[in-house]
């Protein structure tokens, strides 16, 4: 299996471009079951989550076309015809490796009135049940049943009828599946509670441009007229607003000088809002965002939250910088029960960080120092790298395919960019 080697202490300067959005593109991809007609992707991350949706979709005999595959492009871009369904069933097999798999149910059912998918079972940052998802489709019109280990919704009739549904708390994902098993719906749908996140937005949009009808995108209330059919549409995602926020901790923990290109910073507010107080200089200029660090990072005390709020996906980043700040810092993770899994691995760097319940007390550290550290899911692993990229000496980061599901070939961005990084294999 491949290994990450960083030799720590280099000073990251330059441009860096941001690809387009894991957690969007993995929403954008199911939209294309809601069409006879082609929907085509652009500025799809290249990515081994991206790859496995499209052998997803293939099993229910949507064809996929790829452009822009040679080496050297970033991103790419995608035609998905969905022309006659061949099966609607996502098997387990599927649906283990990769959890967004879910997000076939809820267009699956509104366009063939049934939809089986293989339950995820347990995940490394906590339980992540899927009973929201069931209950919203349930309250537009699904029949859900439960056999062996699969979930099976359908639509009674053939189609659902739409309705009206409040989440009790904020889901990212169940949101987008009511959503997108609601455009097709016969009648009206109203979500209270739905999420705000900007990657709901890109799959609102994408929707509209595919002819569904909908008020009230980016707000906690998303009103649905359902429409008899979808057509084909060409889109482009939204960047990664994860791995922008990633490469500007990258920027701080180095005291380094970068410029991230192709970002909306207006989506990564809280991001930057808590560099800024961190003491990391920002500049915005249109699409691309800079970010300079300069003396000793402050503590900072966060607490993750549904957006706008701080992202959970940026706590284990925020954590690793943090551990080289001057003073002590708390974080609170209120999303996901197990999500400090990189704790233990950054102790085993030099970080000063003790975790009581769902806070983490982390003690600003003088040093950290390279050693041979893996973790279990994608943004864990991204802490690591940036803790390598930090310290003083060899860092080796195994479980390498954490990071491909979701940095865009993160050691050649980071290398033109000064970074002492490398994949190597086993051998
Ligand atoms: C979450 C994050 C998202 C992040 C993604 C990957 C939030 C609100 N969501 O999205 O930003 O990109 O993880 O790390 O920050 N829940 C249930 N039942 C359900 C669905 C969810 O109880 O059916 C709970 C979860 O256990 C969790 C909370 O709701 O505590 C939010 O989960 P959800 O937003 O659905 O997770 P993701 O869509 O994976």
């Amino acid at each position: 299996m491949d290994r990450i080697l960083i030799r720590g202490g280099r000073r990251l300067s330059g441009k860096l471009p941001i690809s387009g959005a894991k957690n969007a593109a993995l929403t954008l991809l199911p939209c294309a079951l809601l069409t006879d007609e082609p929907l085509t992707l652009r500025n799809l991350p290249r990515l081994a989550d991206v790859d496995s949706f499209g052998h997803l979709l293939n099993q229910f005999g949507v064809s996929t076309l790829i452009e822009g595959s040679r080496p050297e492009d970033f991103g790419r871009v995608m035609t998905m015809r969905a022309g006659r369904l061949t099966g609607t069933t996502a098997p387990y097999d599927i649906v283990r490796k990769m959890r967004a798999s879910i997000l076939v149910l809820g267009p699956l059912v509104g366009r063939a009135g049934e939809a089986t998918v293989s339950l995820p079972g347990g995940c490394a940052i906590g339980n992540r049940p899927i009973d929201l998802h069931l209950k919203a489709l349930e309250a537009i019109g699904a029949t859900i049943e439960f056999t062996a280990g699969y979930v099976k919704a359908s639509a009674p009739g053939g189609r659902l009828k739409g309705g009206r549904y409040t989440f009790p708390i904020v889901s990212v994902g169940a949101t987008e599946n009511v959503v997108m098993a609601a455009v097709t719906a016969r009648g009206p749908s109203r979500i209270e509670n739905a999420a705000r996140e900007p990657e709901i937005v890109d799959l609102c949009r994408c929707l509209v441009a595919m002819g569904a009808r909908m008020e009230g995108i980016g707000t906690e209330t998303l009103e649905i007229e359902g429409v008899d059919r979808l057509h084909g549409a060409t889109y482009a995602v939204m960047p990664d607003r994860i791995e922008a926020g990633s490469y500007a901790c990258a920027a701080a923990i180095t005291g380094g000088d970068l410029t991230l290109t192709g970002v909306a910073p207006d989506d990564m507010r809280a991001t930057l809002d808590a560099l800024g107080q961190a003491g990391v200089t920002i500049e915005e200029r249109g699409n691309s965002v800079r970010v300079t660090a300069t003396g000793p990072l402050a503590p900072l005390t966060l607490s993750t939250a549904p957006y706008p709020g701080f992202a959970t996906d940026m706590q284990a980043q925020f954590m690793a910088m943090l551990a080289l700040a001057d003073g002590a810092s708390v974080l609170t993770e209120t999303i996901f029960e197990n999500r400090y899994m990189h704790v233990p691995e950054l102790a085993r760097m030099g970080a000063d960080i003790q975790v009581r319940g769902r806070t983490a007390v982390v003690r600003g550290a003088a040093r950290l120092t390279g050693a041979p550290v893996m973790a279990t899911d994608l943004r864990a692993s991204m802490s690591l790298v940036l803790a390598g990229l930090a310290a003083e000496g060899e860092t080796q980061v195994s479980r390498v395919y954490h990071l491909d599901r979701g940095y865009e070939r993160l050691e050649e961005k980071l290398s033109a960019v000064g970074a002492d990084i490398e994949r190597v294999g086993d051998g």
